[in-house]
């Protein structure tokens, strides 16, 4: 059982929480449901759950399984009198707590579990280098794809990914590829479509692995032909922006110094207002979680966490460029994927 969720409890002179949220539910029980409660207090970790659920949880779970009918009974049996829950729960269930559970006392919390999740275990750890390496293998699989055949679409990239890494072990993709070619890449979250891939424009990928249940992300802009000086310039401005917030990515330090390190540069290079996003994120069992390099992120980094670094430009009508990476944070922190990211390298001819 999580011993910080127990400090937590114990500070805030809280009889248990009482967990709704998909994600955190897994994380804290293991149950992959769409639909539970996880009870923890000072004692028990129990998951109530309704009929369609019971035999998959005693599957998947290590807590005692119960009906969700037995729940207020056990609230009762135990004097559970003041219960934490997520902020993140929805007004339907409030309701049907308020309801269902009458005289406990509810203290609404936000993040409590999803800053313990920021942290991750060793196995955690190694299911997204898993990732990260299947990443690896795919994306030189692309640059070769893309070296023999040609009049390829954005989509056809796409389809290509999912292929590659399911059939390196992949479960599912962490997301739906992103494939963007030249304008195209100045949306950064562009769906790949019918665009064929041309020349003497980038070419952004963005795409990540999901092996049990963990996430992973990476971003390499490749560029086909010969890039213009302005092309040029841009990418190494990415790239140095980039290399410059690794290089603050340490335990201890505020996660709004990781972002001013690469937003920062970008500014001095007059991109400023073409870098529209975040400089990263955490990465678990949901693509974007805890911490949040952003310039008002309270986020303190801490060893064992998993984070992204991907800063980026893009110009409206012209093209895009994102480099990312997965960095481990330590006392030497470490990039996860092995790919190199400097311009000649992400050039194909
Ligand atoms: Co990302």
């Amino acid at each position: 059982m999580s011993s910080e969720l127990q400090d937590f409890l114990h500070d805030e002179n809280l009889d248990g929480f009482l967990v709704l949220t998909k994600i955190n539910r897994q994380y804290l029980s293991g149950f992959t449901g769409s639909s539970g409660m996880f009870l923890i207090t000072k004692k028990r970790m129990q998951l109530f759950v309704d009929g369609r659920y019971t035999l998959r949880a005693k599957k998947e779970s290590a807590a005692v399984v119960k009906d969700i009918d037995k729940l207020a009974l056990e609230l009762k049996r135990q004097k559970i009198k003041k219960l934490a829950i997520e902020d993140k729960i929805t007004l339907a269930q409030f309701g049907w707590l308020k309801v269902n559970l009458k005289g406990v006392k509810w203290e609404i919390t936000k993040d409590i579990i999803e800053n313990i999740r920021a942290v991750k275990t060793k196995e955690e750890l190694k299911c997204i280098s898993k990732g990260s390496r299947i990443i690896d293998q795919v994306f030189r699989h692309i640059a070769k794809f893309l070296k023999q055949k040609r009049g390829l679409r954005e989509l056809d990239i796409a389809l290509e990914i999912e292929k590659t890494g399911k059939k390196l072990g992949a479960e599912e993709m962490a997301f739906d590829p992103i494939v963007a070619f030249g304008p195209n890449a100045a949306s950064p979250h562009h769906f790949p479509g019918k665009q064929k891939i041309g020349r003497n424009n980038f070419l952004l990928f963005d795409f990540g692995m999901k092996i049990n249940g963990y996430h992973s992300d990476f971003t390499r802009t490749l560029f086909l032909g010969k890039p213009s000086n302005q092309q040029a310039r841009v990418y190494n401005t990415v790239l140095a922006a980039q290399q410059k917030a690794i290089e603050k990515v340490r335990i201890g330090i505020k996660a709004s110094e990781v972002d001013k390190a690469a937003r920062g540069f970008i500014q001095k290079k007059k991109y400023g207002k073409y870098f529209t996003h975040n400089t990263g994120h955490g990465v678990g069992l949901e693509i974007h979680e805890l911490p949040n390099f952003s310039e008002k992120s309270k986020d303190v980094l801490a060893e064992n966490m998993i984070v992204t670094v991907e800063p980026g430009i893009y110009l409206p009508k012209k093209f895009g460029v994102r480099i990312e990476d997965m960095v481990l944070v330590s006392k030497k922190s470490r990039i996860i994927s092995s790919l190199p990211k400097d311009l000649t390298s992400m050039i194909i001819p």
